[in-house]
């Protein structure tokens, strides 16, 4: 009989030492995460602590051309497990309400969207955009009631393309969202949504992570549209790579530095902003690519992926390269979910996975990415893992966000609400030596009207 490895997994070490180069910070000390805490992070319905640091923060919840017209078909979209409908009055403002009907529960999609409000369609209800029920036609003298019945609502604001919404305590609700796709024209900008099957925290950490990319999307950085042909892609496939990541008020920057000659560093630069916004580094003059990992529920969560070029419209073949499911974007079914999923492996191909066509065996930066992150199982067990050195900028993450649950438990805001925490950028460049990670990154990171992002 042949017998193969295998392993004691309870011999790892409980705690990880995190040594830091000597670069910019001293070195930290982390214990692993727990289960408790992996509760706590991953848990974001109503009541919830996560769920309440989510609710301080506007949150994107659908695109504004998905109700287009006034008076128009209401959607259905489930935020953080609460079963919302979203639809644009007849004077052309977006409505948040539950999904269902306060009277005996039927569900809104099936209301009419008439005259400013929503009528529920099984005895004629009807609701305003604030949750008042405002007509109950069968309660004969209902305007004379003290004690009305009412509807959830919640607040929402459109803006970079996006209805934005805030289902948070009303005596906190935050200015609007100012990240730089907010302040372009629509020329300017791609956006698209997509529901994923895994909790929401694993697709956040795949969007802080720099490590994965000259593994898992290496042959994309050759053959992506939105990628190749810049030497940023060029750079990137390089291995040998230095990590760090460094405290902002917002959140953090995520660095990955690289050789670009003797004399010179290739620097990328990646923002995370709490709670659930992430910008990745750009290539060349592509377009910037923010995105935003919004819990749908706890075992799902929508990825908003939004291309944005400060400076100029983008061009007709980078829109039909978005809408073709490239870069990071998937084609898409009419539920908004990915045609390449769990269900058909992704369409793997295991011949091109063999042929260095495809690192993992599927095609598109967004579908390697989407397969990874779901096959960590519908929630990851991070008190299973075994983190190393490079997983820094995720040890920092996942501690900030208790952090800030902490803060808000305590009724102080936490960070990231601000226009100021919100108008940032990433970049990639390549710099001599001898500059200082301060020095380099000192005006770059900042939206600066009309000037373009630093990218090569
Ligand atoms: S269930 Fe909606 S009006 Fe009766
Ligand atoms: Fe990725």
């Amino acid at each position: 009989m042949l017998e193969y490895g295998g392993t004691d997994t309870f011999l790892k070490l409980k705690t990880l030492k995190l040594v830091n180069k000597g670069f910019y910070r001293v070195s930290a000390s982390y214990e692993l995460f727990t289960a408790e805490e992996n509760e706590t992070l991953t848990r974001t319905g109503p009541g919830t602590p996560m769920g309440n640091l989510l609710r301080r923060y506007w949150l994107p919840a659908v695109r504004c051309d998905e109700i287009p017209d006034p008076g128009g078909d209401q959607i259905r979209l489930k935020l953080m497990g609460e079963d919302l409908i979203v639809f644009r009055a007849s004077d052309g403002r977006v409505g948040i309400l539950d999904q269902f009907c306060p009277h005996r529960r039927s569900n809104l999609f099936f209301a009419r969207n008439e005259d400013c409000g929503l009528r529920c369609a099984y005895h004629g209800w009807k609701f305003d955009l604030g949750g008042n029920v405002v007509d109950i036609p069968s309660e004969f003298g209902f305007e004379q009631w003290e004690d009305k019945p009412s509807i959830k609502a919640y607040p929402a604001v459109e803006a970079g393309g996006i209805v934005w919404t805030y289902m948070g305590p009303l005596d906190k609700k935050p200015p609007p969202p100012e990240y730089e796709y907010c302040l372009v024209s629509d020329e300017h900008r791609f956006a698209t949504r997509r529901w994923e099957e895994c909790n929401w925290l694993q697709g956040l950490e795949g969007g802080i992570d720099p490590v994965h990319v000259p593994f898992l999307h290496k042959y994309e950085l050759t053959s992506d549209p939105l990628h190749r042909g810049t030497t940023g892609a060029d750079l990137t496939s390089a291995t040998d790579i230095f990590y760090d990541s460094i405290d902002q008020p917002y959140g953090t920057n995520v660095i990955a530095r690289r050789e670009a000659d003797d004399d010179s560093y290739y620097w990328r630069i990646g923002q995370w902003v709490l709670p659930c916004f992430t910008i990745a580094p750009p290539y060349g003059d592509f377009a910037m690519g923010s995105n935003a990992w919004v819990p749908r529920d706890d075992g799902s969560f929508w990825r908003w992926i939004i291309s944005c070029h400060p400076t100029r419209p983008l061009s007709n073949t980078e829109r039909s390269a978005m809408e073709e499911g490239k870069g990071t974007h998937v084609k898409l079914d009419s539920d908004l979910r990915a045609l390449a999923n769990r269900d058909n492996d992704y369409f793997i191909d295991r011949e091109g996975q063999r042929a260095e066509k495809t690192f993992n065996g599927v095609y598109t930066v967004g579908l390697q990415d989407k397969a990874m992150q779901e096959s960590q199982g519908e929630i990851h067990q991070r008190q299973l893992e075994y983190l190393v050195n490079s997983d820094k900028s995720i040890i920092m993450m996942r501690r900030r966000l208790l952090d800030a649950i902490a803060i808000n438990e305590r009724g102080e805001d936490p960070p990231g609400l601000t226009a100021e925490d919100q108008r940032i950028r990433a970049a990639s460049l390549v710099e001599t030596k001898d500059v200082p990670y301060e020095e380099l990154s000192k005006d770059i990171l900042r939206t600066r009207e009309g000037v373009s992002v630093t990218s090569i």
